[in-house]
């Protein structure tokens, strides 16, 4: 089907095939068509309003849009790339349907403010419906913390046993950094929330359009206030890439871990099968292929920062056609943002910790060396000093083979002679966690204040 240009007045030669497939958007850009199609009913809406066009055209045009909507979504309608990208072809479908009248619907408009305006009506659906994931994600994490609130595990610096921790406050680790996710994903959208139509192509429109009355229509909190700035503008987009890098970047620590911890080696927790796959040769294996994939990736959506970023970078104002390469990495981020919160909120309600073998873990490696030289500090010796009383004792644990907990009294005063019996209390796994009573510290009742803050 050879389809009429909507430009095509000022050409005397058609397109060339490969031309026009290789310029259009229709391929990715249909997804916007229900936000298109909101967009011009204020539009058309406004026109009739303010006398632009009768009000009877404007109703005519709102319910030939009202139908294509429909037919898009029974899929009665077919796009072409003739048609080059959503607008135009929703454009030529108007105008089939309702008549000569459709074409009155671009008066004082243009595609460059028309994309501007979808992209961001889009954007804020899919912000919203985001947060919806995270809120899901934060509730998960902190029913773990909830849920295995007195589970000691060792914590670690450099990946070697550190200090012991409650796997409930490493939990709440993870909620604090979707907590910010959260802010910065609230706070991107209160910042692109404006309305760029009324921008036209770039210089702003002769016809006495009501812009604030459409921004109100559409639920936005204000127009934008330059027309070169509304059409040229997609730092929001950059921003929400970014956004979604740096939650892939939380997402993959957090996968990294369930990966390490769901090893035989580690033995911390099990992943529930419905998050893993098994292997076609080793029948053993039960592979955390879903924080596996989430890992990966996160390289694509480091990958769409860059390009948003690249694409942008040094384009003159105002529209230029490169702007077009704007919403197959922001689609891709959204889809796999989306993808990878719904399923890892489902995996951590789902995983089981085993305890016994975390307690174990966070026993060895002389987790409770810091507590010794804290000890020694309480009884007045510089921490400097303590610190390397508690080396040499490690060191002599290390040779013979025994932990801190199992010395003799007289084993340790051999080290200093401030150490007396009441050392045993201070170097139990509790103690050590317990004694870490500040705010944000990891003893059970700090942690207990933040959960109840969080239930509050
Ligand atoms: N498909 C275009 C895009 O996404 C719409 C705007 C086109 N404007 C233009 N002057 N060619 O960028």
């Amino acid at each position: 089907m050879s389809q009429t240009k909507l430009w095509g007045g000022r050409f005397t030669q058609p397109t060339d095939k490969f031309v026009e497939e290789f310029t259009a958007s229709i391929a990715f850009d249909k997804r916007l068509f229900a936000y298109d199609i909101q967009g011009s009913k204020a539009h058309a809406e406004m026109l009739g309003r303010q006398g632009i066009i009768a009000i009877a055209e404007a109703q005519q045009i709102i319910a030939g849009l009202d139908g294509i909507r429909q037919d898009i979504e029974a899929g009665k309608i077919e796009f072409t790339v003739e048609l080059e990208d959503i607008h135009m072809n929703i454009e030529s479908r108007l105008i089939e349907r309702i008549g000569a009248v459709g074409g009155k619907l671009h008066t004082g408009r243009s595609r460059n403010d028309q994309v501007a305006v979808d992209i961001r009506l889009y954007l804020r659906d899919e912000s919203d419906s985001i947060l919806g994931f995270l809120a899901a994600l934060e509730a998960a994490l902190i029913r773990q913390a909830e849920q295995n609130l007195d589970v000691i595990m060792p914590g670690y610096t450099h990946l070697q046993t550190a200090q012991p921790i409650l796997y409930s406050h490493h939990m709440l680790a993870y909620r604090e950094m979707i907590s910010r996710d959260i802010s910065r994903l609230q706070d991107l959208r209160a910042r692109f929330n404006f309305m760029p139509l009324g921008a036209g192509a770039l210089a702003g429109t002769t016809f006495p359009i009501d812009r604030e009355w459409v921004a109100a229509q559409l639920g936005f909190d204000g127009v934008t206030r330059n027309s070169l700035d509304s059409v040229s503008d997609r730092d929001f987009a950059i921003e929400f890439c970014s956004f979604a890098a740096i939650l892939m970047m939380h997402l993959s620590r957090l996968a990294e871990e369930l990966i390490l911890w769901s090893s035989a080696d580690f033995n911390f927790m099990e992943l529930s099968d419905a998050f893993c796959t098994g292997s076609s040769i080793m029948p053993q294996k039960k592979n955390p292929d879903v924080p596996e994939l989430v890992r990966g990736k996160t390289g694509r959506v480091y990958g769409n920062l860059m390009a948003m970023l690249t694409l942008m970078k040094s384009l003159p104002l105002a529209y230029n056609k490169d702007m077009q390469e704007d919403k197959e990495p922001l689609f891709d981020s959204i889809d796999t943002v989306k993808g990878s919160l719904k399923i890892f909120a489902d995996m951590i309600t789902l995983m089981k910790v085993k305890a016994d073998n975390m307690r174990i873990a966070a026993a060895r490696g002389f987790s409770t060396a810091t507590d010794v030289a804290d000890y020694c500090v309480r009884k007045g010796l510089p921490f400097r000093q303590a610190h390397e009383v508690v080396g040499k004792t490690v060191r002599y644990c290390v040779e013979t083979g025994k932990d801190i907990p199992s010395l003799s009294l007289e084993e340790f005063r051999a080290f200093s002679p401030l150490i007396d019996a009441d050392i045993y209390a201070f170097v139990t796994l509790e103690a050590s966690v317990n004694a870490r009573k500040a705010t944000g510290g990891t003893a059970r009742e700090a942690v207990e204040r933040e959960l109840k803050r969080l239930q509050g």
